[in-house]
């Protein structure tokens, strides 16, 4: 049986809308969120951003970026920019963008200085890849065994092969709350392995569990076929 929450929504519209909520709610609440990057979390964002415009409250950070500037069309913060931030009304009380830009090692260190004494996050949400990857942490990379520091640099596992920055599992995992949201058929045996299956350098999706917090999971319902 899994050990995360898992709501299956009937599309990926539903799931987005479920995620805007829980969104919508930290950002009432204050607080810090790690935001995802990938195009599925766009729709949430958008959604978020009508569900509530002030989000003074809350602090923003990254999961991960690409070693790209942040107008580039591939940049993760641009998406979250795009669909989120300049819809807001109440900006958010601080904006921690990974400095894609700067190339891997310097905008690793970069983020590393901008973390450095921070505690658990409030609410981090994760996508996943089709090859079970999450934040830039790919299957089997040496960059899923570094405890110790919070920030790594990786090449690219799967497309946009660009450079990575990427929270590392520990980091990431210091959360109140780890949210999923995964849409689409292609991630199913992804959302199988990671969702329900044994812990697996393979599938790096099942290593990414909140320490002492809670684990959810929002997916439609083609994402969910193989659970
Ligand atoms: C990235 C990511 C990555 C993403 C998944 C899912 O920068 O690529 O943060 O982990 O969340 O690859 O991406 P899609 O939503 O585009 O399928």
């Amino acid at each position: 049986m899994s050990d995360v929450e898992i709501t299956v929504a009937d599309d990926g519209a539903a799931a987005a809308r479920l995620v805007a909520e829980r969104l919508a709610e930290q950002a009432r609440a204050g607080g810090s969120i790690v935001l995802a990057g990938g195009s599925t979390p766009r729709h949430a964002y958008e959604i978020a951003a009508e569900l509530e415009s002030d989000w003074s409250k809350v602090e923003l950070w990254w999961l991960d970026e690409r070693c790209v500037p942040p107008d580039d069309q591939q940049s993760n913060y641009g998406m979250a920019k795009a669909a989120l931030l300049v819809r807001l009304e109440g900006p958010p009380a601080a904006v921690h963008r990974m400095q894609g830009e700067l190339g891997r090692d310097d905008g690793v260190a970069e983020y590393r200085h901008e973390l450095t004494g921070v505690g658990e996050f409030d609410l981090v949400l994760l996508g996943l890849g089709s090859d079970g990857h999450v934040a830039s942490l790919f299957p089997n990379f040496p960059t899923l065994d570094v405890t110790g520091r919070d920030v790594v640099g990786s090449p690219a596992g799967l497309e946009p092969f660009v450079d990575r920055i990427s929270m590392t599992l520990p980091r990431l995992c210091n959360t109140q709350e780890l949210l999923f949201l995964v849409a689409g058929a292609d991630k199913a045996d992804a959302v199988g392995r990671a969702l329900d299956g044994a812990p697996s350098h393979a599938t790096p999706g099942s290593l990414a569990r909140s320490a002492e917090g809670t684990t959810r999971a929002i997916l439609d319902r083609a994402a969910a076929a193989k659970l």
